[in-house]
Formats: C-alpha cells, sequence, structure tokens
C-alpha cells in the first residue's frame, strides 16, 4: 500500500496554512517567552542571558533599539513599555539607518537589537557597527545559534520555536512579552515599586488565555475581512502604546494580501490621511479602553462623518464604539502594558483572512523573503 505522506500537512497540525497555525500558536509562544522569567518575590524578572549585572544595569541612562520589519514595531512597543516602566529615553532606529548614521552612542547608553531569524543583514551590519564602536551589544533573537546571537555580547531568546509564515506573528508577540520582562527588570532598579512590578507579572500571567479569548472572535473577523478585501487602501489607527500595533497590523495586510495599508497615530490623521478617507477606504482602529479612549470616539466620528467604513479592535462591552463601528474585532480587556499583545491578533487574523478571500499565496508572499540576508 502507498502512504499518501504529506509532510506540511502534518506539520500544520490541521491549520490551513503555517501562518494561521502560528498565530493560533501564541497563547503557548508567550507562555514559553516568559518561562523561568518571572520573579514573583521581588516582583520582577529574570533576563540571565544579558550577562549584565545590576549596577551595571542601573548605570544606564538610554536605551537604543535597531531592528527591521516586524521587530522593528515590536521595538516600538519596547519604547513604550520602557518609558512607563522605567522611565529611561528609548530610541528605536531601523537598523538599515542606524548603520550608517553617526548616532551619538555613549557608556551609558544600552544597544539593543531585534531579529527573529538573526540573520537579516541590516540588523547584523547595525550590530557590528555598535561593537565597533566600543559598544556592549544585545540581542532578542528567536533563531538560536544564528549569527546575530553568537555575534551579541549577550542577550534574550525568545523561545518561540520554527516560525515558517513569511509573515512575522509570533514572533512579534514573543519579543514584546520578553520586552515587557525587560522593561519590568530596568523599572525594578529603578522606581518601579514591588507591588507596580507584582502587578505587571500579574497582567503577563494572564495573557496566554486572554490571547485564547481573543482567538475565538474568528467569526466576527472573517465577517470583516469580507468587506476589507474589496478595499484598495486602508487606514490603521492606533494611540500612545498601540500606535506600533496599527503600524503592525498595515504591515500584516501589506504583506500578504497586497493591499496599500499605512498605520498612523489616531489622532495624527487629521494632518493628512484624512485626506484618503472615503465610502471605499476603510479605518482600522485600535481602540480598547484607556485614559484616551473618548479622544479614540471622536476620531472615529470624523471617519464616519466622510462616510469611511470603521472597523474597531475594542472590548466587546463597549457599546460606544459598537454603536460607531461597522464591524467590532473584540478583545478581552487586561491592563494596558499587556493590551497590544491582545489587540495584535485580531489585525493578524484579519489580514489572513482578507488574503485568503483574495486567494494570495499566504506563507510565502510575492516578493518578501523569511530573513533578508543581502542589503
Ligand atoms: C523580513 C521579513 C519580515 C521580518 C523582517 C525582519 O523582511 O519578511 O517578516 O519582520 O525581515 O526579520 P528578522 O528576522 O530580523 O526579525
Amino acid at each position: 500500500d502507498r502512504i499518501d505522506w504529506k509532510p506540511d500537512a502534518v506539520e500544520m497540525g490541521g491549520h490551513a496554512h503555517y501562518m494561521l497555525k502560528e498565530i493560533r500558536e501564541q497563547p503557548d509562544t508567550v507562555l514559553n517567552a516568559c518561562r523561568g522569567r518571572l520573579v514573583r518575590e521581588e516582583g520582577s524578572s529574570r533576563l540571565g542571558g544579558l550577562n549584565m549585572t545590576a549596577r551595571q544595569l542601573r548605570r544606564v541612562r538610554r536605551v537604543v533599539f535597531a531592528a527591521c520589519g516586524t521587530s522593528w514595531h515590536a521595538a516600538l512597543v519596547g519604547e513604550y513599555l520602557i518609558e512607563r516602566l522605567a522611565h529611561l529615553p528609548v530610541e528605536v532606529e531601523y537598523a538599515s539607518e542606524f548603520r550608517y548614521r553617526n548616532a551619538p552612542l555613549d557608556d551609558r547608553t544600552l544597544v539593543f537589537v531585534l531579529s527573529q531569524s538573526g540573520e537579516t543583514a541590516d540588523t547584523l551590519g547595525a550590530l557590528r557597527e555598535a561593537k565597533r564602536r566600543g559598544q556592549p551589544t544585545l540581542a532578542i533573537v528567536n533563531t538560536v545559534g544564528s549569527t546575530i546571537a553568537r555575534e551579541a555580547d549577550g542577550g534574550v531568546y525568545l523561545h518561540a520555536g520554527l516560525e515558517v509564515g513569511v509573515a512575522s506573528t509570533k514572533a512579534f508577540s514573543a519579543q514584546v512579552a520578553v520586552l515587557t520582562l525587560l522593561a519590568l527588570h530596568l523599572g525594578r532598579l529603578r522606581g518601579l515599586s514591588f507591588s507596580e512590578g507584582t502587578a505587571v507579572l500579574k497582567a503577563l500571567e494572564a495573557v496566554p488565555s486572554l490571547i485564547g479569548e481573543a482567538l475565538k472572535a474568528e467569526p466576527a473577523i472573517e465577517a470583516a475581512a469580507e468587506r476589507v478585501a474589496q478595499a484598495r487602501s486602508v487606514l490603521y489607527l492606533g494611540r500612545d502604546i498601540h500606535f506600533p500595533v496599527a503600524l503592525e497590523g498595515a504591515l500584516k495586510l501589506k504583506e500578504i494580501s497586497y493591499i496599500h495599508a499605512e498605520g498612523y497615530p489616531t489622532a495624527e490623521m487629521k494632518h493628512g490621511p484624512i485626506a484618503l478617507i472615503d465610502v471605499h477606504t476603510p479605518s482600522v482602529f485600535v481602540a480598547p479602553r484607556g485614559p484616551l479612549h473618548a479622544k479614540t470616539l471622536s476620531n472615529i466620528e470624523e471617519v464616519r462623518a466622510r462616510r469611511g467604513p470603521v472597523v474597531s479592535v475594542g472590548l466587546a462591552d463597549d457599546d460606544e464604539l459598537t454603536r460607531l463601528s461597522d464591524h467590532v474585532l473584540p478583545i478581552p480587556d487586561a491592563p494596558d502594558v499587556v493590551q497590544p499583545l491582545l489587540a495584535v491578533v485580531p489585525l493578524q487574523l484579519l489580514a489572513y483572512h482578507v488574503a485568503r478571500i483574495k486567494g494570495c499565496d499566504i506563507d510565502k508572499p510575492r516578493n518578501l523573503a523569511k530573513s533578508v540576508t543581502v542589503e
């Protein structure tokens, strides 16, 4: 008897694409990124691979992140997190720019590169440039033993497992989880109290099951995808820590569905992108509740006044948001430091379903490579 052996189908565990499998894996991804790194008795985290003492870390006055693509978006979330928890200035650089600039660095600046593959040429170039200038360099990397992992002086592994889909999903979540641990650690060496640190740990521990809940919204997301699939251009808008999530949502849509998408800070919409809004141009708002929610709702009104379709990522019981939106992609409530880990999930699924509806090659989008090892 001939056995019909389809290794891909086995590896994909019944999911239609690697990307879908990897999106659905994210509760475990966050769990694995945090495993062994939560120090409850100190309300802090442990990142042994940094190879730096508490004294050295306390001397740090500034953090620079260099990365490309989705890793760059994760780094932007890291900027908000470190600013909030450790009150340290952070700069997020495109690796391709950083490597050729004369960016000011001193011995109180901590340079991190972030890379899923650990092989991206521009990111490796940024690491080497920082090293050449005598900077201790750290890496946040998924692939064990990759070039960046080997060349960095220290760092943190994501433990996300192999990511096959060219459009990165679970690596983003692992990076954001690790950056939350880093921000917590740096914070606890500074002004962040034990109880504030403990609150962050608790919030992180709840994330895997909350992502599980967010994943259940797939039917609502598919309905929104039918509408987005008709568009030629889509705006993604988010404020504060959700601005990078909006950028990442837009990148996912571009990468796999070939629909033009732009991410913007919500309030910046009025300074240009609002000119694009019409009945054919949907806006996707990342709008969980938070201190600026009322302002976001009035931005949504602005879009509606121009007859723009509105898709919102928000809380299921947010009646005002539901009233103003054509589609709500629901996520559960959580403290705001962990909300990006929840809000990104419906945006990944939205891009996935739009690409599926359009019949695109989801795991291998045109013109893109999983790891870009040339400049
Ligand atoms: C490529 C991939 C992106 C990825 C970027 C950075 O462009 O298509 O999905 O985000 O490289 O990759 P890295 O492995 O360095 O995170």
